[in-house]
């Protein structure tokens, strides 16, 4: 049995002085969940604020991380440091990211990297918009799974996939749940015949525009379960709102 698992994707928002009010309102939201992770993805210079004042129970994640371990890398941060930092979560191959020339390859070695350090990746795919239309959205997904999980060794519970439909990502277009479920149920066989192991109980996520009114039709589909929310999260109220759908 999949527990939950809705993750809030901070991007490059939030001043020091929002992420203080954000913590505030969050924590009188706040209650423990038994069956629904909640992850907040800060941006890296508030994971410190975050891992000191956050609710007990609301894990830490980073969005991005260096595949390497440390060097001379001037401006990435490592595995080891977001492990140091209180991360349990990090996010892997974004289509912002991958939209700046992060390949399949490399969302590999992130994640490799992440699950060398104890990280938990959620590794996300999806198509574009001209990719749907063209009747390739299944095509695509599976060429990132592909790329991005081969050769990867996990079990349920060290890794997570996002599905993430690039048309849907900041605009207000969601995916149909019937149609998130479909993808979801595709990642699911592509585990399946790959990843065994893991497949009947890693946990795979949708996001897209996710809001408080879509996320319950989202949220009852059989292999959806949870969400990475972007936009939504920024907000105390909505972001409860979903994790509460
Ligand atoms: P959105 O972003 O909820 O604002 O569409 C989702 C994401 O990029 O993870």
């Amino acid at each position: 049995m999949r527990s939950k698992l809705v993750a809030g994707n901070w991007k490059m928002n939030m001043s020091r002085q929002e992420t203080n009010e954000f913590i505030i309102a969050f924590e009188q939201l706040y209650k423990p969940l038994k069956e629904t992770t909640v992850v907040l993805c800060p941006p890296f210079v508030w994971l410190d604020i975050m891992a000191v004042n956050l609710p007990a129970g609301v894990w830490l994640g980073a969005q991005n991380l260096h595949s390497r371990p440390k060097g001379a890398f001037t401006g990435e941060v490592s595995a080891p440091m977001l492990k140091d930092a209180g991360c349990k979560y990090v996010i892997v191959g974004h289509s912002e990211r991958r939209q700046m020339g992060e390949t399949d390859q490399l969302v590999r070695d992130k994640s490799r990297q992440a699950l060398d350090c104890g990280l938990i990746p959620i590794v996300c795919v999806g198509e574009s918009e001209v990719e749907r239309n063209g009747g390739l959205a299944k095509v695509t997904v599976t060429s990132q799974l592909q790329g991005s999980l081969a050769d990867l060794q996990f079990i349920a519970g060290e890794l997570v996939v996002a599905y993430e439909p690039v048309w849907a990502i900041g605009t207000g277009k969601t995916a149909s749940a019937a149609d998130a479920q479909e993808m979801a149920s595709h990642i699911r066989s592509y585990l399946q015949e790959q990843h065994a192991a893991a497949a009947a109980n890693t946990q795979i996520l949708y996001g897209g525009s996710v809001t408080p009114e879509n996320a319950g039709s989202l949220f009852t589909q059989p292999d959806i379960d949870g969400a990475l929310v972007g936009g939504a999260s920024l907000d105390p109220v909505k972001f409860w709102s979903i994790i509460t759908a």
